[in-house]
């Protein structure tokens, strides 16, 4: 269900009972806030959708790395799955055990495979022969055994944006599947790699479940191919990947998605992981933002918000639809506006050609289901300050992370004098 933890009330906006004016009021805009209970929620729908099945959820960080995010799913029994060195940082920081890490990543350095190693995490996902070898190198190095899991790309098209789409031959993810059998006959040679899974992530925002089913089932052939020729794989790694409702589109639930699962991975004997990111996040999220100035230029009306797109890219990159709600919801005309922010580039919107009731200058809009890919995908650019991060937890709000200060994005530059002599 769309929005569950946001609702009106008198006609003010309020996630959960914290209404969205009293934070604006007392952190500015724009910031990004998250529900808790949308976060506690949708994790325990997810857990609950796959609970016959021997399983363990493992939070994707990208979606939304703020500390106290990481740290909720954590708490309720998820591990993590880390794409660098920095969201590894950011799992050990709240005190995650390294024993329930996954560390995902096309293109891992030494450094952070190192960082790995040295912390003993459960898992590392191996994308290429090339970085195997490597693994292996830094692994006898350190005289360790490294876990791995070889990341297959099934070649099954998950239908969604081509900037999210990852188990096709030609994007670069994992290796393909007529050369992964040799992949884990060689990697199961090597004395210090222990190859204890198989892995697989096709894409993300995926609505059509068949599309998981058809990748299963190339995967079980594999796994049964596999323990014919004498390797047994203990652990069948599925990605992330579901989608959610973003505009009028159905998007399937955990228990749709476990229900159309569950036979096929039964049959693996695996123990299964599941890496959901967006499912469990993005509902939870509004970007709010006030509306600096509206302007007309023939039939073309525009609301000129303090939200960029730097703020949030998923607009401008993907041609994402992201719901508007207004603030304080009042009986007038639609307008169809564009909403752009003030960075120098025509595609910064947020929306375009977005029927909402008429707005004034002053008044505020939330930028629905961003709580996935929203605040993460953030920069600078137009040296803007990051925004704030907020957690609403039933009527109390706390700030999670402050808004960046002007200092703040100078404080790793320095100017040197010999330049200008
Ligand atoms: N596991 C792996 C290996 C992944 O690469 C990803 C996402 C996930 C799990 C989590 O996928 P999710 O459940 O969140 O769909 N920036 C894009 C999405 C990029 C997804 C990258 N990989 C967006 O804003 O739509």
């Amino acid at each position: 269900m769309q929005f569950e933890n946001y609702s009106y009330k008198n006609n003010e906006l309020f996630c959960e009972k914290v209404s969205l004016n009293s934070i604006a009021s007392v952190v500015g805009t724009p910031f990004y806030v998250y529900s808790k209970k949308s976060l506690v929620d949708r994790f325990h729908e997810f857990k609950a959708s796959f609970n016959e099945l021997d399983h363990q959820i493992f939070f994707a960080v990208k979606s939304n790395s703020n500390l106290n995010v990481m740290k909720l799913f954590y708490s309720l029994g998820a591990g993590l799955d880390v794409n660098s060195g920095g969201e590894l940082y950011r799992a050990l920081k709240i005190g995650a055990d390294p024993k329930k890490l996954l560390f995902t990543g096309v293109g891992k350095t030494e450094d952070e495979i190192l960082l790995g190693l040295r912390n003993d995490i459960f898992l590392f996902k191996a994308e290429s022969i090339q970085e195997i070898e490597l693994m292996n190198k830094l692994a006898a190095s350190e005289n360790k055994k490294a876990r791995i899991a070889i990341r297959v790309n099934p070649n099954v098209d998950p239908r969604t944006h081509p900037y999210i789409t990852t188990g096709l031959y030609e994007s670069k993810f994992g290796i393909d599947e007529g050369a992964a059998f040799e992949a884990f006959q060689f990697a199961s040679k090597l004395s210090n790699i222990v190859v204890v899974g198989i892995d697989m992530h096709l894409g993300s925002q995926i609505t059509k479940l068949s599309v998981y089913q058809d990748a299963i089932k190339i995967i079980n052939r594999m796994i049964q191919k596999l323990r014919e020729s004498g390797i047994h794989l203990t652990h069948f790694d599925i990605g992330g990947g579901l989608g959610v409702q973003y505009n009028s589109d159905l998007a399937p639930s955990a228990k749709d998605f476990a229900d159309a699962t569950i036979p096929l991975l039964k049959e693996t004997n695996c123990k299964i992981f599941i890496e959901p990111g967006r499912y469990l996040t993005a509902d939870s999220g509004a970007l709010v933002s006030k509306i600096l100035f509206t302007k007309e230029h023939r039939n073309k009306n525009f609301l000129i918000i303090d939200a960029a797109v730097n703020d949030l890219l998923r607009p401008a990159l993907y041609q994402a639809y992201h719901h508007i709600l207004p603030m304080i919801q009042v009986n007038r005309d639609l307008v169809k506006y564009d909403v752009v922010g003030p960075v120098c580039e025509t595609g910064d919107f947020l929306a375009l050609d977005r029927p909402l009731q008429k707005m004034n200058r002053e008044e505020h809009i939330a930028i629905m289901t961003s709580g996935a890919y929203g605040f993460v995908m953030s920069s600078n650019y137009n040296s803007r300050r990051r925004v704030p991060e907020i957690i609403v937890d039933d009527d109390k709000f706390y700030l999670a992370k402050e808004r960046e200060s002007y200092d703040d994005l100078v404080k790793n530059e320095k100017i040197i004098e010999e330049l200008f002599k």
